[in-house]
């Protein structure tokens, strides 16, 4: 190798662009962490916690939309299709799915956490073994590029459940979807979940719940940073808040400070006022409509399933 030419091995690389992330979060006015520092081993266990509180409602919600319905939403996704799961699921709404599709051809599954992704392919695997299973480690935020199958299908489905893509912006939610719908092709589905606006205390417990599940799962950001990048960030000066802000009509996280304090993320130090806050995530809340107008350019809706209190939605695309 050249001299000149500085090697970092993948572990150092990933730190690299880890701190220049977090000091790019730090230099704008409202100081942000990305979302996807949530889900790290603990993180993670920690959401799945969060799917089964009295407070969070979605899962629950849309669990039961799911159940209340699954002949209907089956004879929309329509018989043959391929299922593309984004972020692979070994949870009740995949299993869902893929009992009750005929002659599904065959299930992709796609998640950036390679760990997630076999683990939940070894227990789909050993359940459902006449199953055609084609797992892919991607990040599927990042544009798309599928393997080409050998097997025959009608049509290709994307399923979107938890309404995750709420994480987004309105406008990256838009240019995502859109990317799908373009990758997809002319009548390919998309079967997804998608939170809708409701009364502000029903919307503000579910992410301030009465354990405190939610106030770790966004202080873990804080240690996870401490751990891998080695700032100094001590958590007893910080703590969880979440609200609703009905102008953009979305929950938002932060992680506020306690006092006036310092941070060091490596070699640089930054000022935190007391009450000072670091955004953490938006949960973005639709009304039906706004949704519809949202995807309007890539895709029809062609229908919307509800519980009964019009908490949550399910929802099916066809793009075109
Ligand atoms: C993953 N996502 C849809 C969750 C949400 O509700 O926005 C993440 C979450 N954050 C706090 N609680 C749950």
């Amino acid at each position: 190798m050249k001299k000149n030419v500085l090697r970092l091995d993948k572990s150092e690389y990933e730190r690299e662009s880890l701190v220049s992330e977090v000091i790019t979060g730090f230099e704008k006015p409202q100081k942000v962490l990305p979302c996807k520092l949530f889900y790290d081993k603990r993180g993670s266990a920690l959401f799945d916690e969060i799917c089964g509180l009295e407070e969070y409602y979605p899962t629950r919600t849309e669990v039961g939309i799911m159940k209340d319905n699954i002949d209907e939403i089956c004879s929309y996704l329509g018989g043959s299709c391929l299922l593309v799961e984004l972020g692979s699921g070994s949870s009740v709404k995949i299993r869902l799915l893929l009992e009750n599709l005929r002659n599904l051809s065959g299930y992709v599954p796609i998640d950036i956490s390679e760990e997630h992704l076999i683990e939940s392919v070894k227990t789909l695997a050993a359940d459902y073994p006449g199953l055609r299973i084609m797992p892919v480690y991607a990040d599927y935020t990042q544009p798309l590029s599928l393997p080409r199958f050998d097997f025959p299908f009608s049509h290709t489905v994307f399923f979107y459940p938890g309404s995750t893509i709420g994480n987004f912006k309105p406008d990256s939610a838009a240019r995502f979807l859109g990317r799908i719908a373009k990758h997809a092709g002319r009548g390919s589905g998309l079967l997804i979940g998608v939170d809708l606006v409701k009364d502000v205390k029903t919307l503000e417990d579910a992410y301030n719940d009465a354990k405190g599940v939610t106030a770790e799962f966004n202080l873990n950001i804080l240690k996870r940073l401490n751990r891998e990048i080695g700032t100094d960030f001590d958590l007893a000066k910080w703590r969880h808040k979440a609200f609703f802000n009905p102008r953009d009509s979305r929950i938002e996280m932060h992680l506020e400070s306690v006092i006036n304090q310092r941070v060091k993320v490596d070699s640089t130090s930054f000022r935190f006022r007391k009450d000072e806050t670091i955004l953490t995530e938006y949960s973005y809340k639709y009304r039906v409509e706004g949704f519809r107008e949202l995807v309007s350019d890539h895709y029809s809706v062609e229908r919307v399933w509800t519980d009964e209190d019009k908490k949550f939605s399910v929802q099916y695309l066809k793009a075109g």
